[in-house]
């Protein structure tokens, strides 16, 4: 599979399951606690320009809205981006929503002070490409936020792509703290602090193991 069809079978993937997504997803249920816990993460003293890359439906991006901030969120699935701009008219929040995928979205340098990356670096064929993007996005001093988790561990979180699919992916089977800590340094980022210890119950039942990591451009 070469890589433009890579990306062409995520997509698919993505806006098949759109409908549906926030019906099963834990961040609808625990959309409360992902706020308190982002809230705390962003350590925002005022409105902030954030953008959510591989917004899916939005749930960051809506989140950073509520909070006050000016929001941007991309993703590759016209299908996920529908549900997310229905969402975000429901709920009265303005957030800019674009179809692209994340290497090529056309975001000016230095536009962002917040780069937010949900549950996204494990479906990319070359996650490094994202954080490079983040940081070039970033103002100095800004920050970006990762949260992921080790999806193989659990049987309700395992992804159902094709196995032909999967192969190409080097972080399909999941994420874990240790190891997003390196890629953030590699990219390029300040020292990474963990957050998920403020989660008052596990945000994904059935223990996965989960981390919500901000760390600073320099
Ligand atoms: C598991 S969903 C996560 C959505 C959202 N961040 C959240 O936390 O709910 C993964 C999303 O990444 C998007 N995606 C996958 N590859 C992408 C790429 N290269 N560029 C932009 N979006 C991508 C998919 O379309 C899907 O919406």
């Amino acid at each position: 599979m070469r890589e433009a069809k890579t990306q062409e079978a995520v997509t698919a993937y993505w806006s098949a399951r759109a409908p549906h997504f926030d019906g099963v997803a834990s961040h609808v249920a625990q959309s409360a606690l992902w706020r308190e816990v982002l809230q705390a993460a962003f350590a925002a003293d005022g409105q902030k320009d954030v953008v959510d890359l591989g917004t899916g439906t939005g749930a960051c991006a809506l989140i950073a809205a509520s909070l006050g901030h000016r929001v941007r969120g991309y993703d590759g699935s016209e299908g996920m981006l529908a549900v997310a701009r229905a969402a975000s008219q429901e709920a009265g929040l303005a957030v800019e929503f674009e179809k692209a995928v994340i290497d090529e979205a056309e975001i000016a340098p230095a536009s962002a002070d917040i780069v937010t990356i949900r549950n996204v670096l494990w479906t990319l064929e070359r996650p490094m490409a994202a954080l490079h993007q983040a940081h070039r996005i970033l103002r100095p001093g800004g920050m970006v936020v990762v949260s992921d988790g080790l999806w193989s561990v659990a049987p309700q979180y395992r992804s159902t792509y094709a196995p032909e699919l999967a192969a190409r992916l080097p972080l399909h089977d999941g994420l874990t703290e240790p190891g997003t800590r390196r890629m953030l340094g590699e990219a390029g980022f300040g020292e990474a602090r963990s957050w998920q210890h403020l989660f008052a119950t596990p945000p994904y039942p059935g223990g996965v193991p989960m981390f919500v990591l901000t760390a600073r451009r320099a």
